[in-house]
C-alpha cells in the first residue's frame, strides 16, 4: 500500500484545480430523474450564473458533457463549413498564441476546415495589427471567424481582447470574434457584450472550481444566425437542437448531472465572494508568483516566459536553462514537499515549468507552493535567488 500523505498535497497545475469542500459535497449526491424540476433549476442557475460571469444579457449558454476540446469542436462544427476540395473557400483565422492556438488550429484542420494562422512569437501576445492586416487582405470575406485564445495555458501569455476587437473593427471585415476563456473565465473580467465577442468558450475544471467534464459555449445572436446558415451536417454539437427548455435535449441526452450540481455550487461560492473580489484575489496571487520568479531569476537559470504586460493571472510559465532537469525538480517538489506543479507543454516541453494559481487558492497556499518549489530547486542544486521575500512583500502590499 502506498503510504498516506500527511496534510494536503498542493495542486498547482493550471487545471484541473483543487475543488472546494462545498463543491465536493455537491458532487456526492444521488442523480435525479430527467423530469425532476430540481435538475432544471440547477441547470438554469448554472446558465444564469455563467451569463453574469460573462457579462452578457442575451447569449445562449450551451453546456456539453465534454472538455475544452469539445468546446472547440462545438464552435467549429456550428460555425464553419468545410473547405473546398482545392483547399479554398470558407476559413477561420487563428492568431498564434502558442501551444493552444496551434492545437485548436490542428483540430479545426482535422475536421476538414481551412485555417489561416498568424505566426507565434514565443512569449508575446497576439499582435492586433497582424489580425487587422490578414482581415484586410481577405477581400472575398472567406474568413468566417477569428478564434483567439485569451490565455494560452502553455506559454501563460494573455492577449488583449479589446485591442483585437478594435483591430477587427478597423479592418471593416465581418468575421465573428470567438474567444477561448478556458483558462481565464473566473480569473479576469470577461465583458462579452461590451467586447462584442460573438462566442466565448470555457470549461469546468479551471477557475470555475468544478471537476473536469463540462464544456461551456456562450453564443450571441449573430453567431447563432451564422450557424443556422451553415449547411454542414452535425448533431451532438448542434446549437439548434440544444436550444430547448427540456434538459434532456439541452444535453443531447443525459447530462453530466453531478458536475452540474458541482458547478452550481462553485458559481454560488464565486458570487458569495463577489466576482470583482475573485478577480482581485487572482491578481494578488499572480503578483506574488511573478514576484517570486523575479527573485529566482536573479541567479540566471530561470526566467519569465511571457513578456511583461502579457503575463497571465491564471498561470505562470517559467523558462529554464537548457541543462536543467525539470522533471527531477518536479519529482522532489511533489514527493518530498507535497507541491504538484506542471511541466512545459508542446514546444516548451523540457524548456519550462508552470505554476497554476487559479481557482480555489489563497495566500497561504501560494506561499506554501512557492516555498515548496524553492526548496526543490535547492535540493536539486538549481541556482536561484530568493523568491520568498519578494512574494511575501507583494502579498503584503496587495492586502
Ligand atoms: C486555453 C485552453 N484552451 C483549451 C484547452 C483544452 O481543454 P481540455 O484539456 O479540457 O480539453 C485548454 C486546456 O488546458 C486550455 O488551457
Amino acid at each position: 500500500m502506498t503510504p498516506r500523505i500527511p496534510g494536503r498535497r498542493l495542486l498547482h497545475s493550471p487545471g484541473p484545480t483543487p475543488l472546494p469542500d462545498e463543491v465536493l459535497h455537491a458532487l456526492a449526491r444521488q442523480p435525479m430523474d430527467h423530469g425532476d424540476p430540481r435538475l432544471d433549476e440547477h441547470i438554469a442557475r448554472c446558465e444564469a450564473g455563467l451569463r453574469r460571469l460573462l457579462q452578457t444579457e442575451a447569449a445562449d449558454v450551451f453546456l456539453y458533457a465534454a472538455n475544452g476540446h469539445g468546446a472547440w469542436e462545438a464552435v467549429v462544427a456550428n460555425l464553419l463549413p468545410r473547405a473546398r476540395a482545392d483547399g479554398s473557400g470558407p476559413a477561420v483565422l487563428i492568431p498564434g498564441t502558442g501551444h493552444f492556438s496551434e492545437s485548436w488550429a490542428v483540430q479545426t484542420e482535422g475536421l476538414g476546415r481551412r485555417v489561416v494562422r498568424t505566426p507565434w512569437r514565443e512569449g508575446y501576445p497576439v499582435d492586433p495589427a497582424e489580425v487587422e492586416a490578414v482581415l484586410r487582405a481577405d477581400r472575398g470575406h472567406d474568413i468566417q471567424a477569428v478564434f483567439v485564445v485569451h490565455t494560452d495555458t502553455a506559454s501563460s501569455v494573455c492577449s488583449d481582447m479589446a485591442a483585437i476587437r478594435a483591430a477587427m473593427d478597423a479592418s471593416g471585415h465581418p468575421a465573428l470574434f470567438v474567444v477561448d476563456m478556458v483558462a481565464s473565465l473566473g480569473v479576469q473580467s470577461m465583458p462579452m457584450d461590451a467586447l462584442r465577442a460573438n462566442v466565448v468558450l470555457a470549461a469546468s475544471q479551471k477557475a470555475l472550481m468544478a471537476p473536469p467534464g463540462l464544456a461551456i459555449v456562450a453564443v450571441d445572436a449573430a453567431a447563432f444566425a451564422l450557424a443556422e446558415r451553415n449547411p454542414e451536417p452535425r448533431f451532438y454539437w448542434d446549437w439548434r437542437l440544444r436550444r430547448s427548455e427540456v434538459s434532456y435535449r439541452k444535453f443531447c441526452g443525459t447530462g453530466p448531472q453531478n458536475i452540474i450540481f458541482a458547478l452550481d455550487a462553485a458559481i454560488g461560492l464565486i458570487e458569495h465572494e463577489g466576482i470583482a473580489q475573485v478577480h482581485a484575489r487572482h491578481q494578488a496571487l499572480a503578483g506574488a508568483v511573478r514576484a517570486a520568479v523575479g527573485g529566482w531569476r536573479e541567479a540566471g537559470e530561470l526566467d519569465y516566459f511571457a513578456v511583461e504586460g502579457a503575463r497571465s493571472n491564471s498561470v505562470t510559465t517559467i523558462r529554464i536553462a537548457p541543462e536543467l532537469d525539470i522533471e527531477a525538480v518536479r519529482t522532489v517538489a511533489r514527493e518530498r514537499f507535497q507541491v504538484a506543479f506542471a511541466g512545459g507543454l508542446g514546444p516548451m516541453t523540457g524548456r519550462a515549468f508552470r505554476i497554476g494559481h487559479l481557482g480555489d487558492q489563497n495566500p497561504a497556499q501560494i506561499l506554501g507552493t512557492l516555498a515548496g518549489i524553492q526548496a526543490a530547486l535547492q535540493v536539486c542544486g538549481v541556482a536561484h535567488g530568493d523568491g520568498m521575500g519578494p512574494a511575501i512583500a507583494s502579498l503584503a502590499q496587495a492586502a
